[in-house]
């Protein structure tokens, strides 16, 4: 078979090709056509789905800074709220923390993701930017030359796309990742041991704090996201099903773990989505292979512990986007060539304080145990852990 049968005909090509509508992909396109840069994004699901999905909705002060300064922040600002209190709620007793007292004084702002994405959507469109929606990339070829292809498969049947460089922002099951050539980057992956049964409930928040339970029969979380929905996490069994448990007995246990009976019951409401979640974390070095460049879930894969994903999917994004900037405008290669160190220093310490709060949060062996009441006991008691504990919490 000749290659031409194998590679549909080149029909479609861009400076920079982004593959994935997500965080990552769309302030990657936002700042590249700000900047007068040809990109085009290609997105396997509809726009519809990609405005959709429910995900995380805890932005740093870091990230609010990015989107202020590319002017893609409006929606955050009109709707979003600010937030700087935890709670635990252990063995030893509860304590809160109020982090803008804290480390640098910053706060969460709590806007829904699915909204930021489909902000950075219209903003895109609005100023002429194309997706290809329903368009799966099926592979990135010659990413090691300085002419990457990539096959796609999509509402036209298949296609070839040429670019001078390649985004991967699709994520950790995407094309980018499957198409590294073995050797060409490092895989550092941990599994926590841990599961998570993730609910989205139609409940207004129960406290006006994140809640983080540790109880001996598993950990609990409770994090608002809008004033009427809020989500939660239940420690589950590896391999359990999502429908396992009714919704009464999900908010039993709940109760159980937040312990309501000192604290006061938890406002109940139907929940309205499920998922389990095995923690794994994973870290690709380096970030780049020749023209193709990973951001975002792409690069790493971070627990959910900390809610850093998205927060350093836009700070990814943005060193990825003044290295192309710099190199096809100006022919400086200096940003892309140190993009993948300068992105990796920020996802160790994402994962850093991600894999510390796992520890904190759940029981293990008793050895562990011990650590970790002692941890929380510092983390009550002492003002410099806190003002640790804050900067890492809310910085990215
Ligand atoms: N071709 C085209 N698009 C693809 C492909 C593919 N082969 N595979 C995945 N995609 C799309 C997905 O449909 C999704 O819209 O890539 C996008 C990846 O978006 P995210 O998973 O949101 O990843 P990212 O932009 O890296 O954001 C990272 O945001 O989703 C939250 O907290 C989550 O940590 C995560 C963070």
């Amino acid at each position: 078979m000749t290659e031409s049968q194998i590679i549909p005909a080149v029909r479609n090509s861009a400076d920079v090709l982004i593959l994935g509508a997500g965080p990552a992909g769309l302030v990657l396109g936002n700042l590249l056509l700000a900047a007068g840069v040809d990109c085009v994004v290609l997105e396997r699901a509809t726009a519809e789905q990609v405005e959709s999905r429910s995900r995380a909705g805890f932005l740093a002060a870091n990230t609010v800074r990015v989107l202020e300064r590319h002017g893609l922040a409006e929606g955050l600002r009109r709707h979003g709220r600010e937030h700087a209190l935890c709670e635990f709620r252990t063995e030893d007793g509860s304590f809160r923390l109020d982090y803008s007292a804290l480390g640098r004084g910053e706060r969460h702002t709590v806007y829904p993701q699915h909204e930021l994405v489909a902000d950075l959507l219209a903003q895109y469109r609005r100023a002429g930017g194309q997706v290809r929606f329903g368009t799966e990339a099926l592979a990135v070829l010659d990413a090691g030359t300085d002419r990457p292809r990539v096959t796609t498969d999509g509402p036209e049947g298949p296609a070839g796309w040429r670019a001078r460089y390649v985004a991967g922002c699709d994520g950790r099951h995407g094309a980018a990742r499957r198409s590294l050539p073995p050797g060409s980057v490092r895989r550092h992956r941990h599994d926590h041991g841990v599961s998570w049964l993730g609910l989205l409930a139609e409940a207004p928040p129960s406290l006006d704090a994140v809640g983080y339970a540790v109880h001996g029969r598993g950990f609990a979380g409770h994090m608002a996201r809008t004033p009427a929905l809020t989500r939660y996490y239940l420690q589950c069994e590896r391999g359990s099903s999502p429908g396992a448990l009714p919704d009464e007995r999900v908010w039993e246990e709940l109760e159980l773990r937040m312990r309501a009976e000192e604290h006061g019951p938890l406002h109940r409401g139907p929940i309205v989505h499920r998922a389990v979640i095995d923690l794994e974390s994973d870290v690709l070095e380096p970030l780049r292979h020749g023209s193709l460049f990973l951001a975002g879930d792409a690069a790493s894969l971070l627990s959910p512990s900390a809610a850093k994903g998205a927060n350093l999917a836009v700070l990814e994004a943005e060193l990825l986007a003044e290295g192309l900037i710099a190199q096809l405008h100006r022919g400086d290669p200096g940003g892309l060539d140190g993009y993948s160190r300068r992105s990796l220093e920020h996802i160790w310490r994402a994962q850093e304080f991600s894999h510390w709060m796992v520890q904190l949060l759940h029981r293990t062996t008793h050895f562990h145990d011990g650590l970790r009441r002692s941890r929380l006991a510092s983390l009550r008691g002492s003002r410099s852990l806190q003002d640790w504990f804050a900067e890492h919490y809310v910085g990215v």
